[in-house]
Order: structure tokens, then sequence, then C-alpha cells
């Protein structure tokens, strides 16, 4: 990837007005695969294309502060829509097609999800198997960060840092009382229903 400036991606998610449908399929949940609907909560119109200011109202209503989203959707759609765009919609505009998603997985990941954006429960369990040491359901932010670099594989780094920002975004935004992330929270992350949950709670405590 060339080297791009962090600020021009920011401008360009100031000044890029969502386009509207495009018709990429309509995606109501049925005949998705987990990693499509992980992913399609930021799918706001829900009309199968995922824009950066999409990303960027999806990680304001699980309770992102605005610089954190202002930074991250951009980014975010700067590394996944080469991948995920198939030529049908203009580049410049950073779209994610939600049908095309399992293209944009990247190395040092924890394999729980498959190359066709599958569930796989073996590859969760050993999560929690190989690195919750203090609870056997649980992780603490040290074991995450075990985690992270037992996943790490040689020369990946783009795929490293994908990785380390997901589950660090993860653990802010889904820690309980005591800093630690639950296994049930990261099943509902694989499964797609976790944002919806939060994005529940965070208005409820308005
Ligand atoms: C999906 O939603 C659209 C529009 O809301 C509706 O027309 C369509 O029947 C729904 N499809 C399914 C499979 O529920
Ligand atoms: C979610 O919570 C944040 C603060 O934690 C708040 O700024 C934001 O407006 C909330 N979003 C919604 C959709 O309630
Ligand atoms: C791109 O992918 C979408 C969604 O799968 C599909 O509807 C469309 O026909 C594809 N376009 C091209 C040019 O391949």
């Amino acid at each position: 990837m060339a080297k791009l400036s962090y600020t021009s991606y920011i401008l360009l998610l100031l000044l890029v007005v969502a386009p509207g449908s495009k018709g990429q399929g309509q995606n109501n949940g049925t005949d998705m695969t987990p990693l499509q609907k992980h992913v399609s909560f930021f799918d706001r119109n829900k009309d199968g294309v995922i824009y950066p200011t999409e990303t960027y109202e999806g990680f304001r209503a699980i309770g992102c502060s605005v610089a954190l989203s202002a930074v991250s959707a951009p980014l975010i759609h700067a590394f996944l829509s080469p991948k995920t765009n198939n030529g049908s919609l203009p580049a410049i505009t950073l779209p994610i097609i939600v049908a095309i998603i399992a293209k944009g997985k990247h190395g040092s990941d924890s394999g729980a999800y498959d190359t066709e954006g599958m569930f796989v429960p073996e590859k969760f369990e050993e999560i929690f198997q190989k690195h919750a040491h203090t609870n056997p359901d649980a992780l603490t932010s040290d074991e995450l960060k075990e985690m992270l670099k037992a996943n790490q594989q040689p020369n990946d780094r783009q795929g490293w840092i994908a990785s380390r920002t997901e589950w660090e975004i993860l653990l802010l935004v889904a820690k309980d009382k005591d800093g630690l992330l639950q296994k049930d929270t990261v099943r509902s992350v694989f499964d797609g229903s976790l944002f919806y949950k939060l994005e529940a709670d965070n208005k409820s405590l308005k």
C-alpha cells in the first residue's frame, strides 16, 4: 500500500458525502456469513456497501469518541476498500462491498473466521485455551497482548497492525467492569451481534 497521508484521508472523510445506494444487494441478515453479519453493522443504510461516513457513524454508535472514530474510519477504508471493491464502484469513495468482505481478511488473525468468512469454533476455543490463564472464560489486557504476539506471522506488519487495532478497539468498547474481555463477548463479535448490543446499551445510557 502506498504511504497514505492520514490527514488527507480525514479530509476526504469530511468531504465525501455518502453516495446513494448503488444496489450491491440488500442485506437483512439472512444468508450472510458470520463475517458479513459482523461488518454489516456498519452498513447503516443496509444497501450492501459501507462508506467511511457509515463506519464513522457505527463507531460513534458503539460509544467511540469523535477523535477515535474520525481517525479509524478512513484508515479502515483505506486498508479494506482496495480489497473489497471489485471495480463496480468509484475507488475514491473508499467503498467496502459487504458481499466481498472475506477478501479483506488479513494475516496474523486468530483464524476464527475462515477464508470464506465462516466461523471456526475450534479456533475460537483455542484463543481461550491458550491465553486465558487468569480466568478460563476471559482475557486480561496482558493476555490479549500475548495472543496478538502469538498470532503474529513473520513479515506481516500490515496484518499485525490490523489485528492489534481490532482487538484493542474491542477491549476499549467491550471490556467488563474489571477490564476483562469475556468469552461470551468475544463470541458475539464473531457472530455479529455484539455491535448491535453495544449500540442499544449506548442508547439506553442516554
Ligand atoms: C430485506 O429487506 C427488504 C427491504 O427492507 C425487503 O424488501 C426484503 O424482502 C427483505 N428480504 C428478506 C430476505 O428478508
Ligand atoms: C454513545 O456514547 C458516546 C459516549 O460514550 C456518546 O458520545 C454517543 O453519542 C453515544 N451514541 C449514541 C448513538 O447514543
Ligand atoms: C461486484 O460485486 C457485487 C456484489 O457481489 C456484484 O453484485 C457485482 O456484479 C460485482 N461487479 C463486478 C464488476 O464484478
